[in-house]
C-alpha cells in the first residue's frame, strides 16, 4: 500500500516509524516531513494545512491510505475533501473536529452528556466576564475559544491574572478574531494524565496512558510549552480508573457526538485530571498527542497501519491492542531560548550512537537534513526515548542517550518521568 502522513513533528515521526514496521506499507510519503523522517519516507514538500494541494498529491500517486498528525488539516475538513474523492483517510471530518477546534462545543457536550469537566461559564462579553470574575474571588482557569496552537489556556490562581487574561484576549485580541468567546472554568487540582482511543465511530480502543510535561522548567516551573517530554505508562491511572474513564468519559463523548449527528471516528485525545473526586476532562483533541505519542508507539507491539485502516473501515469491534510491558520515557531536546525566540540552522552531533541500540530511539521534529547532516529547525528540535524494565531503568536509558547528543544552546528537562519514579518508590 502507498501511504501519506501529514505532519512535521516529534508525532509524525513516530507515526512514520511505527507504520514503516507494517507489512502492509509498502511506500511511505510524509508532507511535510522533517530531517529524520527523510530517512524512511519520501517527503512531499506540501505543507500539512494546504489540504487542496495535499489532495491533488494523493490523487495523483493514488495513495491508499492517509494518516493525519495535526488538528489544522483536521479543522479545514481534509477528511471531507479527501472522502469526496474516494480517498481513504484517518481522521475525524470537519463536523467532528469541532470537538478540539472548539472548547465551547466541547464544555456544551460534556454538560449535555453529564461528562464529568470542570464548572464552567461562557462569557462573549468583556465586561460581564470581568464582573464574573470580580464576584468569584477564587483561583480560576480562562480558556480562549477556537485553536490558539495550544496557548489559548490562562490558569490564573489571583483575581489581577484574570483580569489580564481576559482583558488580553478581548481587548488585546492576542488570538486574533478567532477567540470570540471565553471560558472561565473552576480550576481543578491532581495529576495529569492522557487517555487517547481510536475510534470507529461506534467502537474503540485504548492506547496506553501517558504523561505530558507542558511546563518549560523541572518541576512544572515556567511557561507552557508543545510538550517538554512525556512516559508511558502513567501509574496514576490503575485499571480501576481507566474503565471509569472510559465508562464515563470515553463512551458517552463518542456515543454523544452521535446524537449530535457527528461520527467521531479518529482519534480521541482526553487530557484528563485526576482529581480527589474522581476523574474529569480537561480538554479534547481529535488526533494524537504530541510528544505522548513518541513515549507510547514505541512500546505497541500491534500493527498501527492495521489499526487505522479497520477504525476508517468502521470495523474495530473485537480488535485489541497488544503491549510491551516495558514503560517508555520521551525527553525532548528544545533550542534554547524555546518557547519564546530561539536560533535555527545548529548542527546536531552525537546522533549515530544509536544504530545498533534496540532500546533507544531519537524521534526527529524541528530539524532538517542538508548535505548529510542534520541541523536545527525547529523549537523542539529531538524527542530522544529509551525503553526499560522500570520507570527508573527508561529514565537511565533515556537520559544517557541524551548525554550523547548536543548542539548549540541545547535545553531540556531533567525532570520527565520523576513524578511517576516518586510513586514507584513510595
Ligand atoms: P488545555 O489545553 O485545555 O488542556 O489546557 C492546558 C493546560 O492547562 C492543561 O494541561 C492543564 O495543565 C491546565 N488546565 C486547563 N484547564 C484546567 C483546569 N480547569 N484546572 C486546572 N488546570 C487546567
Ligand atoms: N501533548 C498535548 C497535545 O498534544 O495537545
Amino acid at each position: 500500500m502507498r501511504i501519506l502522513i501529514i505532519g512535521s513533528g516529534g508525532r509524525e515521526h513516530a507515526l512514520v516509524w511505527k507504520i514503516a514496521q507494517s507489512p502492509l506499507a509498502e511506500k511511505i510519503y510524509c508532507a511535510p516531513g522533517n530531517g529524520g523522517i527523510a530517512d524512511l519516507a519520501e517527503l512531499v514538500d506540501i505543507k500539512a494545512d494546504d489540504v487542496e494541494k495535499l489532495l491533488e498529491f494523493a490523487i495523483k500517486e493514488e495513495i491508499d491510505f492517509t494518516v493525519v498528525g495535526p488538528e489544522a488539516p483536521l479543522a479545514a475538513g481534509i477528511v471531507d475533501r479527501f472522502r469526496e474523492q474516494g480517498l481513504k483517510i484517518f481522521g475525524p471530518n470537519k463536523k467532528a473536529s469541532v470537538l478540539e477546534s472548539s472548547k465551547v462545543f466541547a464544555k456544551e457536550l460534556m454538560k449535555k452528556y453529564e461528562i464529568p469537566t470542570a464548572d464552567f461559564w461562557i462569557f462573549s462579553d468583556q465586561q460581564a466576564a470581568l464582573d464574573f470574575v470580580r464576584a468569584q474571588s477564587r483561583p480560576l482557569v480562562i480558556k480562549a475559544d477556537g485553536l490558539c496552537a495550544g496557548k489559548g489556556v490562562f490558569v490564573c490562581p489571583g483575581l489581577e491574572e484574570q483580569e489580564n487574561a481576559i482583558k488580553s484576549i478581548f481587548t488585546d485580541k492576542i488570538f486574533g478574531t478567532q477567540a470570540n468567546s471565553i471560558i472561565i472554568e473552576e480550576l481543578l487540582e491532581g495529576e495529569e494524565a492522557s487517555i487517547i482511543v481510536i475510534s470507529d465511530s461506534i467502537n474503540f480502543v485504548t492506547m496506553a496512558s501517558s504523561q505530558d510535561h507542558k511546563r518549560i522548567f523541572d518541576d512544572d516551573q515556567g511557561p507552557n510549552t508543545g510538550g517538554m517530554g512525556a512516559y508511558s505508562p502513567a501509574p496514576v491511572i490503575d485499571s480501576e480508573l481507566l474503565r471509569k474513564i472510559q465508562t464515563s468519559i470515553i463512551s458517552p463523548t463518542i456515543q454523544g457526538m452521535r446524537k449530535e449527528g457527528s461520527i467521531f471516528s479518529g482519534v480521541l485525545y482526553a487530557g484528563i485530571m485526576v482529581t480527589a473526586s474522581g476523574p474529569k476532562v480537561l480538554e479534547f483533541n481529535v488526533r494524537f498527542g504530541d510528544p505522548e505519542t513518541q513515549a507510547i508507539l514505541p512500546r505497541l507491539k500491534s500493527d498501527l497501519l492495521q489499526v487505522l485502516m479497520k477504525a476508517e473501515q468502521g470495523k474495530l469491534s473485537g480488535i485489541s491492542l497488544d503491549w510491551d510491558e516495558r514503560d517508555c520515557v520521551c525527553v525532548v531536546l528544545a533550542s534554547g531560548g524555546y518557547p519564546g525566540n530561539y536560533e535555527k540552522g545548529k548542527a546536531i552531533s552525537g546522533l549515530n550512537n544509536f544504530e545498533n541500540e534496540k532500546d533507544v530511539v531519537v524521534f526527529h521534529a524541528g530539524t532538517k537534513k542538508e548535505n548529510g547532516r542534520f541541523l536545527t529547525s525547529g523549537g523542539r528540535v529531538l524527542g530522544v526515548t529509551g525503553l526499560g524494565a522500570n520507570i527508573k531503568e527508561a529514565m537511565e536509558k533515556t537520559y544517557s542517550a541524551v548525554s550523547k547528543i548536543s548542539f548549540d544552546k541545547m535545553f531540556f528537562r531533567r525532570d520527565i518521568a520523576a513524578r511517576a519514579l516518586n510513586r514507584e518508590n513510595k
